[in-house]
């Protein structure tokens, strides 16, 4: 296997800013870069290397940002080209990277290509950058296929053609506002070079890349084996997924990306299977690819264990960098997932402790580091498609997006000079901003300072290696650094070594449950 060049993204902290909900610098209730901007103090107190920013490109915002309507401007929601330029030249002067999310999947309805399909007949070169079919049974009024949307519902609508009768289907494997590009046509991939070079070219450090296990599509487009797959959960029989000709597209974005040979990809794959994953990281396709197993693991020690090994054994197999995350703006806060409460944030602490000693990439999703939980939010405010698509069976992701508490007793609490922010904010979070954790060393944010710094101090090298543990204890060493976590009831004891953090106050030899520790 070769050995893959020291690259900076090989051992990189990022921290994922949801452009929404970071920090309001115009008073429109909406985070925009030079709130970003703004706070970069706040990034480089953390520690971070670099920051991932969701999309912040021309949108209509249906699916906010991954709904591209020019993927070459900047929304003038966010503020523009211009305040992306100041949020890279500040950036850089604090030595933190800036990566783009860009959307090669799908583009908004609202994409010019799209408005010159609808308007172009049946058969078009127009038509044939997206996939239009007509339907099945009389008169075509079955959507082509049985294909369902990863937000619920069909993956097909209909179109009203230029006679003013109902016409074609076309594909969307998300939102009906988000119809899926067809990669076969040589303008799409032409169009997505230019794009990359655009960004590139402007300072940007890399991309991560959308639905990176999407874009291909099977020939003939055939049925999905089961429909009954569940909202944003993907199964590796899918055939809207993981196609064998997406790792050709990867080799050709891969080829423009080494034009720049900083530059860093980090795909979404959501896929299971170890091989099947580790080809996307093969060395001619993706730098780096998110893996969802830890997200996905319970607060359990075998379940930890095991998303930890399959993780380093499926970039194991292609000589890759293992990435790792507890959190990001499609799925549950941490918090909430593992219980809510005390217990919830007892155990998010302990496994921020468990996630900042694991050996490679770390992304921490903004809010993470205060703590926040998820939101219950009232009907009427959601805006998350999935809540529509689904037929408000499932509310959607609205309740980890909302914008983040800075400072004061009552919302909007620094986030925008307006209390109308585009979800509303809890009112008892003033425990949770950041000027009321700053002074306070118990809590979560200074947990998250501290334990970066010794990171920093104690790098986890390349490998992992297992302790002996009790059943419900899990204990790794990555370089000179060993991370013990106690995810059952009852203490547990401490290997040999002196504790240099601890994610809750111990027992005196003991590590309490719902509690990790560092030890050298
Ligand atoms: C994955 C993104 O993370 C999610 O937020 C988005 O809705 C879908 N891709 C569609 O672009």
């Amino acid at each position: 296997m070769t050995v893959r060049p020291d690259h900076w993204w090989r051992h990189a902290v990022f921290y994922q800013v949801y452009p929404r909900s970071f920090a309001d610098s115009d008073g429109d209730g909406v985070g925009d870069l030079d709130g970003v901007t703004a706070h970069l103090h706040h990034l480089d107190a953390l520690g971070v290397d670099g920051i991932w920013l969701n999309p912040i490109t021309v949108s209509p915002m249906v699916d906010h940002g991954y709904d591209v309507a020019d993927p070459r401007d900047v929304d003038p929601l966010f503020g523009g080209i211009t305040a992306l330029q100041r949020l890279l030249t500040a950036a850089r002067a604090r030595g933190i990277r800036v990566v783009m999310d860009v959307v090669p999947n799908h583009t908004s309805s609202a994409h010019p290509w799209f408005v010159e399909a609808l308007r172009s007949a049946p058969g078009s070169p127009a038509r044939d950058r997206y996939f239009f079919r007509d339907g099945r049974g009389p008169g075509g009024n079955r959507p082509p296929n049985n294909w369902i949307s990863v937000f619920g519902g069909p993956a097909w609508s209909r179109v009203t053609e230029a006679d003013g009768r109902p016409g074609q289907w076309y594909l969307h494997l998300f939102d009906a506002a988000q119809p899926d590009l067809n990669w076969d046509n040589p303008d799409v991939l032409a169009d997505f070079a230019r794009t990359l070079r655009f960004w590139l070219d402007r300072g940007v450090a890399g991309f991560r890349i959308d639905v990176a296990h999407g874009m291909a599509k099977p020939p003939g487009l055939p049925d999905m084996p089961t429909t009954d797959v569940g909202l944003l959960a993907h199964r590796d029989d899918d055939p809207r997924f993981n196609r064998p000709g997406v790792h050709a597209l990867h080799r050709a974005i891969r080829a423009v990306v080494d034009e720049y040979p900083e530059a860093v990809t980090i795909g979404e794959v959501w896929v299971h299977d170890n091989a099947e994953f580790a080809k996307y990281l093969r060395p001619d396709e993706l730098h780096l690819g998110f893996n969802f197993r830890l997200v996905q693991a319970g607060f359990d020690a075998a379940e930890l264990r095991d998303a930890i090994d399959n993780s380093l054994a499926a970039v194991g197999l292609v000589g890759a960098t293992p990435t790792w995350t507890l959190a990001n703006h499609d799925v549950e806060r941490a918090v909430t997932r593992y219980g809510g409460g005390a217990v919830g944030l007892a155990r998010a602490r302990a496994m921020a402790l468990v996630l900042l000693a694991l050996p490679g990439v770390l992304f921490v999703y903004n809010g993470e580091e205060l703590g926040l939980p998820e939101v219950a939010l009232p009907d009427a405010v959601l805006q998350d498609p999935v809540w529509e698509r689904s037929g408000h069976r499932n509310r959607g992701r609205d309740g980890c997006r909302v914008p983040l508490p800075w400072s004061g007793s009552v919302p909007p609490f620094g986030f925008s000079t307006t209390t109308r922010t585009w979800l509303p904010m809890p009112a008892d979070w003033a425990e949770l901003t950041v000027a009321c954790q700053d002074g306070d060393p118990g809590s979560m944010l200074a947990l998250y300072r501290r334990t970066l710094r010794l990171r920093a101090e104690h790098p986890p090298g390349a490998g992992l290696s297992w302790l002996p543990s009790p059943d419900a204890v899990l204990a790794f060493r990555c370089g000179d650094l060993v991370c013990v976590l106690n995810a059952g009831e009852h203490p547990a004891a401490l290997p040999e070594g002196t504790v240099i953090c601890a994610s809750g106050p111990l027992t005196g030899e003991l590590l309490p449950p719902a509690t990790a520790a560092w030890m050298t």
